[in-house]
């Protein structure tokens, strides 16, 4: 079946946001405009499609070169984004108060042909990318942009956010060396990343911090312990933790703030129970500083620009060269495409052999273990 000419196309944003997705956005507008084609962003996910009536222009709005100029360095996305809601899983109140959950999309399948949009670039991370893949097959031409700040899809070799995630927790140790020094206390810092370890790993060895513990190794509090007792032995009376939210004591579980029907569980609190525990052990004055949603926030590093940039770009290319179903990855030094049913088929977590945890394990760094 040969596919009509592509005149008018949407973008979307969906889950958690990153730095980066107001990069990709302007690629996706300029790369479209100067084919001459017309773009619109869907607000809020696919709100603005399923919900038109809750926004003053109906939900979809028109792209132009006006609306993506200088935002290429803004945090955030212009479209505004969400992780609930999901078309395959959309809560509807009834009366009463009581929430269903019904599957929307071959009402959101309807709602493209109806605005006539051609196409979609739906940018998201591995939930987005799994309603892209049924919308997909429901038949709307769709392409996906890698999108989050854990770095945890298997089939691109980055994500944006990633690096300014990293950049940002790496200063943060650095700022909390002096004053964990002057007061001779243990710093522990709390950073988010979910089931895998990059952001704790990468930023925990750039800012030189003396324990890592990530979801890939269960940690042993005896041997972060030891070495807390090792520095001092060698005259150094603080140490600083850096604890992935997904960490988990060795035959223990993740620590959950929280679980709502229709989400992911919500992680955190364990950098809370470390720095209780290392307290009660050591006797030592311990301090937690929790980097939270500040990892998600300003502007994207100058790598996650240009990598955003790239997709944003590349997303338009592939439409024009007849892809559809696909995600865009990064293959250094190429951008290439992968059919969205194995971009999301598994998670890349930290695997225990790769040479940034080797390097750790050089310095010196204890994981726990
Ligand atoms: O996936 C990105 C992320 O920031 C995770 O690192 C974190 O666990 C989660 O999203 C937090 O989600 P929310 O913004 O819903 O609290």
């Amino acid at each position: 079946m040969t596919q009509t000419a592509i005149k008018r196309i949407a973008i979307s944003t969906g889950g958690g946001d990153a730095p980066g997705l107001n990069a990709v956005i302007r690629a996706a507008v300029l790369s479209a405009l100067n084919r001459g084609w017309e773009i619109y962003g869907i607000r809020d996910g696919y709100n603005g499609l399923l919900l038109p009536e809750q926004y003053i222009d109906g939900g979809l709005l028109r792209l132009t070169r006006e609306r993506v100029r200088g935002i290429t360095h803004l945090g955030g996305t212009i479209l505004g984004t969400t992780n609930r809601n999901s078309p395959l899983n959309y809560p509807i109140q009834d009366g009463n108060g009581n929430v269903q959950y019904v599957d929307r999309s071959d009402e959101l399948v309807r709602a493209f042909r109806l605005h006539h949009l051609d196409a979609l670039i739906t940018v998201g991370g591995d939930g987005s990318l799994s309603i892209a893949q049924v919308l997909a097959e429901k038949g709307l031409r769709v392409i996906g942009v890698p999108k989050t700040i854990d770095n945890d899809l298997d089939k691109t070799v980055i994500t944006f956010g990633f690096d300014t995630a990293v950049a940002f927790a790496t200063e943060c140790l650095d700022r909390l060396h002096s004053t964990a020094a002057s007061h001779g206390r243990i710093m522990v810092v709390e950073v988010m990343g979910r089931y895998a370890g990059w952001i704790g790993l990468n930023a925990g060895v750039s800012g030189s911090a003396d324990v890592i513990l990530i979801p890939e190794i269960p940690y042993d509090l005896n041997r972060v312990v030891e070495k807390i007792k090792e520095r001092e032995e060698h005259g150094s009376n603080f140490t600083i933790v850096i604890v992935a939210e997904g960490a988990k004591p060795v035959g223990g579980d993740v620590s959950v703030l929280g679980k709502e029907v229709g989400r992911a569980e919500r992680l955190g609190g364990v950098g809370d129970k470390v720095a209780a525990e290392l307290q009660a052990i050591t006797g030592k004055e311990t301090r937690l500083v929790v980097l939270g949603h500040l990892l998600r926030g300003g502007s994207p590093t100058a790598e996650d620009r240009l990598v955003a940039l790239r997709f944003g770009a590349a997303a338009v290319r592939a439409l024009e060269e007849g892809q559809a179903g696909v995600m865009v990855a990064l293959d250094p030094p190429n951008v290439n495409y992968v059919p969205l049913d194995e971009a999301t088929g598994r998670m890349k977590t930290v695997p225990l052999d790769c040479d940034t945890v080797l390097t750790a394990r050089d310095l010196g760094i204890c994981f726990g273990d």
